[in-house]
């Protein structure tokens, strides 16, 4: 079966999209799948919260044509394999920007060359630019992180509606694979209010399992550590195993 590719997108900071991308590709990579993480975001925090550190190449290399097979490396956790981002990656996003085609530039450099993996994730950058664009149209599904928080919703169409363009312009195999509400406080009516609008307005295309607002969770990626194997019995942890779970349920 091909790599079922994954862009974990959504074009604020802070909702989640690197927390998700880490822990649910940790928790496929435990469960014997192959899995391989690319971090498209500048800031590189999925390579950190790997504990790794990209000392040579990088994804920016793999937008220049290295291949893919010199650029993914192992991390200290089995089946679990990373392309690193280095901060240079914010200038390739605008160099690649003034190129002829250069949505499709991941999109060719990851084709045919992911038999090695079952689940590949792309994690973008907090905008709509290059990167995440060349993420949607490299991906068969897009997985969106929203946080529960008031403006939750607010944006959620725009980012909708980009998926849609790129899927009619660039990738028509891109499909949403699910809306994931995180950093959820079951405690506040705030949090309650939030989910019960996104279910409303986008019905079974959010996850039925939602991620908790957990101090394990933000505490693991300063360890360098996924949460599963930071404190394998914290909600987060459990939440995400159950996400990775309903993902695959729904591929
Ligand atoms: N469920 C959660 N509970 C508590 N903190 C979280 C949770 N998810 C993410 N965080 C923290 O919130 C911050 C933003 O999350 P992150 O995954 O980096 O978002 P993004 O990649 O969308 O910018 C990080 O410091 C992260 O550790
Ligand atoms: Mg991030």
């Amino acid at each position: 079966m091909p790599a079922r590719v994954y862009a974990v997108a959504n074009q604020k900071g802070g909702v989640g999209k690197t927390t998700t991308a880490v822990n649910v590709g940790a928790c496929l990579a435990e469960a014997g799948e192959r899995v391989l993480l690319i971090d498209l975001d500048p800031q590189a925090n999925a390579t950190s919260g790997l504990g790794m550190r990209a000392n040579g190449a990088s994804t920016h290399d793999l937008l220049d044509g290295t291949p893919l097979a010199a650029l993914a490396k192992p991390t200290p956790f089995p089946n679990l394999d990373v392309v690193m981002a280095k901060n240079d990656l914010a200038t390739a996003a605008v160099e690649l920007s003034t190129r002829e085609g250069g949505e499709r530039y991941l999109a060719d450099a990851l084709g045919g060359s992911l038999d090695a993996y079952s689940f590949v994730f792309l994690d973008c950058p907090p905008s709509f630019g290059t990167l995440t664009v060349n993420a949607l149209a490299a991906a068969s599904r897009a997985l969106v992180p929203v946080q529960a928080e008031y403006y939750a919703l607010e944006g959620l169409s725009q980012l909708l509606g980009t998926i849609n363009l790129v899927k009619a312009r660039l990738n028509r195999e891109l499909a949403v694979a699910g809306i994931l509400l995180t950093m959820a406080d079951g405690r506040t009516r705030l949090a309650a209010q939030v989910e019960a609008e996104l279910r409303k307005h986008f019905g079974d295309l959010v996850f039925t399992q939602t991620v908790p607002r957990s101090v394990r969770l933000a505490e693991a990626p300063s360890h360098g550590l996924p949460a599963i194997a930071y404190d394998r019995r914290s909600a987060g942890a459990e939440a995400y195993w159950k996400v990775a779970m309903e993902l695959v349920e729904r591929s």
